[in-house]
């Protein structure tokens, strides 16, 4: 019986599919920036549930927004207009300059969504030879099918084919790759603003310019996986937009449904025209409960002062690891921007992250050798510069 198990992690294993490697922690609360285990003991949490927590944890605005509709609905299905999406809707079209939006309920379900709107787009044109995917090596859209397929690390594909096929992946800010890649069958052009899981690497201005001149060049959309670095992760509302991507479909979820699962696609005009009712659909899609935290996040996240504090933040964090990479010969370069940060670690960063654990702050990995960082966008300067202490001390026990 699992009631009997005191240890969360015994207890999962004897009960779920293992497809996690999962710490040994056994969580009971949270609070803002921390978590707290069933002794009592606290975490400055870093990981923010991998970039979900926005606002860390149990934010009043987004429980209130969810105790408010859980009185009135929970659920009423897309047969029925809803109000909690429209106004959702509403405030993420403003947010973010684009048209239209469509509600699924995670990254990889998202991505699904502007993949199927991408080929859909250039079928009702009559193109149809429009169907090939061009995404980066190393990078990371997700676990179902053609997600997977467009995710740039074979590892992840081994066992599970056959794949859906015309993905071609090129390697990160390699525009002479990318150049060769994309021609008339291209559909699409798909992308993470900043390879998160791929290390946490930025895109170069040239990669940038290259992805809008191949754009127009071979009339193809440009999607922006923003599944990580969207609703203000990198200080802007879109990571794409900060950068000057010239994007037909954006993908987001993570932090956009507060920590409720929530995925969005959203689009222009031009790609929206071209999709009919049937097309494509979700149960759950837009679910009031997901919605109405959304909306508490998203009106967070516009407050004045609110994004810039991101960015504030951002360069405090990246000063005290540089500064930590000074003192400790096998750390390496800082990446990232906003706050999705990383670090390269030559020593195995399981040992870095299990020696910050034991001293209370919670970080995570990118690729082989990166350590990265994603904090509540609310994280204080006082919880940064405890963060930076706590890596200091794991630093050194593990030097
Ligand atoms: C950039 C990016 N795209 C897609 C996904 C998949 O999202 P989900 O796990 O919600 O399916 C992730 C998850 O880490 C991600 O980081």
């Amino acid at each position: 019986m699992a009631q009997s198990f005191t240890n969360f992690k015994d207890a999962e294993s004897q009960l779920l599919a293992s497809l996690y490697g999962k710490a040994d922690l056994n969580f009971v609360s949270g609070k803002g920036s921390y978590l707290e285990d069933a002794s009592g003991k606290r975490y400055l949490d870093f990981v923010s549930g991998i970039a979900v927590n926005a606002l860390g944890h149990c934010h009043p605005s987004i429980q209130k927004a969810i105790a408010e509709q859980a009185e009135k609905f929970m659920h009423i299905s897309n047969l029925y207009p809803n109000k909690p999406q429209i106004d959702f809707a509403e405030k993420l079209l403003a947010a973010s300059g684009f048209d239209k939006a469509f509600f699924c309920n995670s990254g990889t379900e998202a991505n699904e969504g502007a993949i199927k709107f991408a080929r859909k787009y250039f079928n009702r044109k009559g193109l149809i030879e429009k169907q090939r995917i061009v995404t980066f090596v190393n990078s990371f859209h997700g676990r179902t099918f053609a997600a997977l397929s467009a995710t740039g690390q074979p590892a992840l594909r081994e066992g599970f084919g056959p794949m859906p096929g015309e993905f071609e992946h090129v390697v990160w800010n390699d525009t002479n790759a990318l150049c060769k890649a994309v021609n008339e069958s291209t559909c699409a052009i798909m992308l993470e603003p900043l390879a998160a899981e791929g290390g946490v690497m930025t895109i170069s201005e040239e990669m940038v310019k290259t992805i809008n001149e191949l754009r127009e060049k071979f009339n193809c959309l440009v999607i922006a996986d923003e599944v990580q670095t969207g609703v203000g992760r990198l200080g802007t509302f879109l990571g794409s937009s900060k950068y000057g991507l010239n994007v037909d479909i954006v993908s987001l979820a993570k932090a956009v449904g507060g920590g409720l699962p929530l995925g969005v696609v959203l689009m222009r005009s031009h790609v929206a025209e071209m999709l009919k009712p049937g097309d494509h659909g979700t149960t759950f899609g837009g679910n009031p409960l997901a919605c109405a935290a959304g909306l508490a996040v998203v009106n967070e996240v516009l407050s004045s002062g609110f994004l810039e504090s991101v960015l504030e933040r951002s360069e405090e964090l990246k000063a005290g690891l540089a500064k930590l990479a000074e003192k400790y010969s096998f750390l390496g370069n800082v990446h990232g921007d906003g706050l999705l940060l990383g670090i390269e670690t030559e020593k195995p960063v399981a040992e870095l992250i299990a020696s910050a654990r034991e001293n209370g702050l919670l970080v995570h990995r990118a690729g082989a050798n990166v350590l990265r960082l994603l904090p509540p966008l609310n994280v204080s300067k006082e919880e940064v510069k405890e963060a930076l202490s706590i890596l200091d001390k794991a630093c050194s026990l593990v030097s």
